[in-house]
């Protein structure tokens, strides 16, 4: 976790890199936003999927998208790590990425016509930073997945996370969690087409290094239940959409 102290530090160093970028109209516009997000919808909805249950076969993915793991600086090309690190302050970045590979995540890349299209990060048996709960030795959480501009709304990100689902069950590994912002449509509505099911919401509050978690009514997966109490089997079954979105 980052020391009170650096967590200042990066948060004005991407706030000067993002105006050296965009200029002050548009810093002022997103300091704005990231204002009312963190007052007005600070939640996360969380997902988990349960790996033991995904008994189907890897399906093959479509000839022209190819996924890769990386497990370290080495094994990416310089090309593709350039644009990683260059989505924000790329200082920054490259030292994210090393504490993420020194603590053993992997790095799944996504290829669309051999070109870069997505990333996305995950860690087995803990968690990058302080979690909602803990996670035992088998369990997987994603984070940080982006797809860049260009690529977006082609389900890159379904086709991505499925994949790293269907690679981590065959490994061993027996349930993934992920989260977005409540905020953050994209994700939600990509996270819902996956195998994930939605857990519920809930919010982290970081103070002088202390962590506080509140959790919020767990409505969704009470609307679930009542919904397949409803339902016949049959239809209960199957499909993300399923899941209140
Ligand atoms: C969230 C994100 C990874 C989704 O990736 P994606 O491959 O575009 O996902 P999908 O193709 O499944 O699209 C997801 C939704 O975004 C919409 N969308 C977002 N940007 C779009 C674009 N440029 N063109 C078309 N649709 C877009 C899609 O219509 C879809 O909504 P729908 O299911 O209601 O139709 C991507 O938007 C992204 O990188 N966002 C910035 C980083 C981020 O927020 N990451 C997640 C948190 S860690």
């Amino acid at each position: 976790m980052l020391a009170p102290h650096m967590a200042i530090f990066t948060a004005i160093s991407r706030l000067t890199d993002y105006y050296r970028r965009h200029g002050l109209g548009a810093t002022i516009r997103r300091t704005v936003l990231a204002t009312r997000r963190a007052l007005f919808s600070s939640r996360a909805v969380l997902f988990y999927c349960d790996l033991t249950r995904q008994t189907s076969a890897p399906t093959d993915l479509p000839k022209s998208i190819k996924v890769e793991r990386k497990r370290s600086f080495a094994d990416i090309d310089p090309q593709d790590l350039h644009q990683i690190i260059s989505v924000w302050n790329p200082r920054l970045a490259q030292r994210n990425m090393e504490g993420r590979f020194g603590k053993g995540a992997s790095l799944w890349l996504i290829k669309f016509e051999d070109r870069l299209a997505g990333y996305g990060w995950t860690l087995q048996g803990r968690t990058i930073a302080p979690y909602y709960f803990p996670l035992a030795e088998d369990d997987v959480q994603f984070f940080d997945f982006h797809v860049f501009l260009k690529y977006r709304g082609r389900a890159i990100d379904w086709f991505l996370m499925t994949h790293a689902l269907q690679e981590l069950a065959t490994a061993g590994a027996a349930r993934a969690f992920a989260e977005a912002a409540e905020w953050n449509q994209a994700s939600l509505s990509s996270i819902a087409a996956t195998p994930f099911r939605r857990l519920g919401w809930a919010r982290h509050v970081t103070i002088l290094g202390c962590t506080s978690i509140y959790w919020s009514w767990n409505s969704a997966v009470e609307e679930n239940q009542n919904r397949l109490k409803k339902q016949p089997l049959a239809t209960s079954r199957g499909k993300s959409s399923d899941v209140p979105g």
